[in-house]
């Protein structure tokens, strides 16, 4: 995979047709959409049905979290509309998590390519901070209780995890090469953070491990959406160029 392969834009607008703008002026410079709550609430899957019909690939950002029976026929939905990746949330346990997997294979009979979503696991939500751990009834510093639920993650056959910056070293070790992970948080070295508290460069997030950033306004409030995007992939070619070199090496 390319560096633009592996950079997901979010397409945090609220219509359909603000969305459709963003990618048009994107297209061929990130490998992939992401669509979320907030536009999939206002518009439904207009916005994710269009991107998959022009050969977009999209990440469907809806965080499922509801009894297996439900999360199965939603997973079979977000396969049927093509998506490339959704994510569920690990808390919902490993028997929603199985049954995401299974709707995520249901769904995929048919697909044109052949092939069937990723699945990840949301583990713990980058707004909690470890004092709200133990209201909510969960152990351990939020780093222990992020490796506990991605392994569970995997052991209920999910493809891997969205992360912060800040976890993906520890994920790494833990999972091993594997595990997809998905990577929130960017900011390229010269931008705004933003209300991200936990953020990384491109560069450094593929150096930790990540497969894949998501990436919203640094790009989509730039003025040249197209032209941020593209000094973020060269930032993340940095990175993979040097791994490279690393491993190629004696
Ligand atoms: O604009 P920005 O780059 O901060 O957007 C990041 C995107 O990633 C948003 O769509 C946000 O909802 C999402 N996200 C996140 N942190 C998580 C999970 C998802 O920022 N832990």
């Amino acid at each position: 995979m390319s560096a633009r392969d592996k950079l997901i834009v979010a397409l945090d607008v609220p219509s359909a047709e603000a969305g459709l703008r963003l990618a048009e002026r994107l297209r061929g410079h990130v490998g992939m959409f992401k669509v979320g709550l907030e536009n999939f609430t206002a518009e439904g899957p207009v916005l994710a049905r269009f991107l998959v019909a022009v050969g977009e690939k999209v990440f469907l950002d809806l965080k499922l979290h509801d009894i297996p029976n439900t999360v199965r026929a939603a997973a079979r939905q977000a396969a049927q509309l093509g998506a490339s990746m959704f994510n569920v949330h690990a808390s919902g346990g490993r028997k929603m998590m199985e049954a995401a997997r299974a709707g995520a294979q249901e769904g995929s009979v048919g697909r044109p390519d052949g092939s069937r979503p990723l699945v990840l696991a949301v583990t713990l939500l980058t707004s909690l901070a470890s004092e709200d751990l133990g209201e909510v009834g969960i152990s351990g510093t939020p780093e222990e209780a992020v490796v506990r639920l991605a392994l569970l993650a995997r052991q209920a056959g999910l493809d891997g995890v969205v992360a912060s910056p800040r976890e993906v070293t520890a994920l790494r070790r833990a999972l091993g090469p594997g595990l997809v992970i998905v990577t929130p948080g960017i900011r390229p070295a010269s931008a705004a953070a933003d209300d991200q508290a936990r953020i990384a460069t491109p560069e450094s997030a593929i150096r930790a491990g990540a497969d894949y950033l998501v990436v919203g306004r640094p790009i989509t409030e730039a003025p040249d959406p197209a032209a941020a995007a593209d000094v973020i992939v060269a930032e993340m070619q940095k990175a993979l160029s040097s791994s490279c070199t690393q491993v190629d090496s004696p």
